[in-house]
């Protein structure tokens, strides 16, 4: 497992991560989500052995990473943020240098290095030089690395970042399919992603932990949790469906959208208006585009944990 213990780091006046603590599990895909400047990144170079904590321990596998680490860094696979170091060498070469550096050897090192060739389709770069790659694909070429001596511990800085759709979805399911037996932690921007990959979710605003839930815990923090949004053909429609959505009991208020003709009604709490918006709807004869019940929506959860955590920081 990982185990991060009151890990913090600081550079000159700056607290970039503040007494982090969490341990991951086998099993678990955990994302590390915040704003730009959070600490997602200082904080997962100091479990995969790149910068060394000023105060506080990181632990893989039971190993510590600084007083253990090369039996901690052999276990961890880790894609740094940005682009691949060694952008003179081909990708080939690259990904060979790089599995002897793991240690592989001989047929083993073969059939690793064509197997992470395969799954993030390499092959038609094979002889190009690293830094003349598009940046997608130099994303690419740097999972390769990270998982070319198959470990057991996967730290991944924003993987899908400057992907293609095809690509994103490729290499999410590549995390799903990795998932199984190893330890995955990721940090992203794109919260659909989180919903589409992780167990588990870290948001970490100003170097500290606000939140650490499931997807589906976090969804249900969402005030469009159990809200039913619907999407008309008339926009003249809009204001007086509104009003009378506001007239039902369980309904505590409606908001709309006149320019995307979209209105969105809220329970009260602990309600349920799904049944009664779609009675009203057909007895009124109201013709709808969509009529969807909303799960929650993670943008507008991550806006008011991260901006609360804010306020409170600087009270
Ligand atoms: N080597 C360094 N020297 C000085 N400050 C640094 C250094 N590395 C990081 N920082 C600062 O630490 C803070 C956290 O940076 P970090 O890169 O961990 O954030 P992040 O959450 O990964 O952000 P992003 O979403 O933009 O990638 C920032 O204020 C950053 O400027
Ligand atoms: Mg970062």
């Amino acid at each position: 497992m990982i185990r991060a213990e009151s890990l913090t780091r600081r550079y000159g006046p700056l607290t970039a991560v503040d007494n982090l603590s969490f341990i991951v599990q086998p099993g678990e895909v955990l994302g590390f989500l915040g704003p730009n400047g959070a600490g997602k990144t200082t904080t997962m170079r100091m479990i995969a052995g790149f910068v060394p904590p000023t105060s506080g321990r990181a632990e893989i596998c039971g190993y510590s990473v600084e007083e253990q680490s090369l039996e901690a860094r052999r276990r961890i696979g880790y894609l740094p943020e940005g682009a691949p170091s060694y952008g003179e060498m081909s990708v080939r070469d690259f990904l060979q240098f790089v599995a002897r550096v793991r240690g592989l050897r001989g047929d083993r090192l073969k059939v690793r290095v064509d197997d992470v060739i395969g799954r993030l389709e390499l092959a038609g770069v094979l002889d190009q030089r690293i830094e003349t790659l598009s940046k997608g694909f130099r994303r690419r070429v740097g999972l390769a690395q990270a998982i070319v001596h198959d470990p057991p511990v996967l730290i991944l800085d924003e993987p899908t970042d400057g992907l293609d759709p095809n690509q994103k979805h490729q290499v999410r399911q590549l995390i799903g399919t990795m998932a199984r037996d190893k330890i995955i932690v990721i940090s992203t921007h794109i919260l659909e992603e989180v919903d589409a990959v992780c167990t588990r979710a870290i948001i970490i605003a100003a170097g500290r932990i606000v939140a650490d839930k499931t997807p589906e815990q976090l969804a249900r923090d969402s005030r469009y949790h159990n809200a039913v949004t619907l999407r008309v053909e008339k926009a003249s429609l809009v204001r007086d469906m509104a009003a009378e959505l506001r007239g039902l009991e369980q309904v505590a208020s409606v908001d709309i959208v006149e320019a995307t003709r979209t209105l969105t009604v809220f329970p009260k709490a602990g309600a349920s208006v799904f049944a009664d918006v779609s009675a009203l709807a057909t007895s009124r004869g109201w013709s709808l585009q969509q009529l969807t019940l909303e799960n929650g929506r993670m943008d507008e959860v991550f806006r008011r944990i991260t901006t609360e955590a804010a306020t409170k920081g600087a009270a």
